[in-house]
């Protein structure tokens, strides 16, 4: 046997080692972007259920009519702090389940409901009487006794809350928190109706069988 073919048969060539090298470095590569992938996906689920949640209009799982109590609490011309159970509650939550809201009364039937928080970053906003103006404490956001917005940071007026009065009492809509992505005020066809007493009401007024079908109101 030469030197050459000794050598050949000592050291064959990657025919047995050289593919376990690739299988581990495959498995490793794999194994990594799986890994990448899993992360990815956990850290973007919250963003695209953020993004993705105004299409989502099953509002009955979301909000729902809130007993504000009898209008005599509400004289007119007055914008007075309400609080209320928050519907979308859980066990743990404690005392953070109440709510605040400003409900000002502009006459005998029409109403503003306002949520608290302010739209720029969340804070919540004061009432104040005598300037007839809403203060955010936070950054100086300003709105007018409307809601709409008047200075500041806040990139639009205050949110508000469906209303409607039904047998002398104010019913809001509430639930779910709105932002710049999730309306306060819903387009009509995805409000529910308020159910008092076994009646259906919208704008509250009940629904008769001869009204339109889902979603309308009178
Ligand atoms: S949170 Fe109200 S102005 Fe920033």
């Amino acid at each position: 046997m030469t030197d050459v073919e000794h050598d050949e048969q000592q050291t064959p060539l990657t025919g047995d080692t050289a593919p376990a090298g690739d299988d581990r470095r495959g498995f490793m590569f794999k194994f990594g972007a799986a890994l990448m992938g899993l992360g990815g996906l956990v850290i973007s689920a919250p963003i695209v259920g953020y993004i993705l949640s105004p299409a989502v209009k099953d509002w009955k799982k979301r909000r729902s009519w809130i007993d504000l109590g009898g209008l005599d609490q509400y004289p007119i011309g007055r914008t007075l702090l309400a609080t209320y159970r928050n519907p979308v509650h859980g066990p743990t939550v404690g005392i953070a389940d109440e709510l605040p809201c400003w409900v000002r009364r502009i006459d005998e039937s029409t109403f503003q409901v306002f949520y608290i928080n302010c739209a720029h970053l969340g804070c919540p906003v004061h009432w104040f009487e005598e300037s007839r103006l809403f203060m955010c404490p936070c950054h100086g956001g300003v709105y007018y006794e409307n809601g709409d917005r008047a200075s500041g940071p806040p990139p639009r007026g205050l949110f508000e809350y469906d209303w409607q009065v039904v047998r002398g009492k104010l019913y809001v809509f509430a639930g779910e928190m709105p932002n710049l992505q999730i309306p306060g005020k819903l387009p009509e066809d995805d409000l529910t109706p308020l159910t008092v007493d076994g009646i259906d009401y919208r704008d509250g007024q009940p629904v008769t069988p001869d009204d339109d079908t889902e979603g309308a109101r009178p």
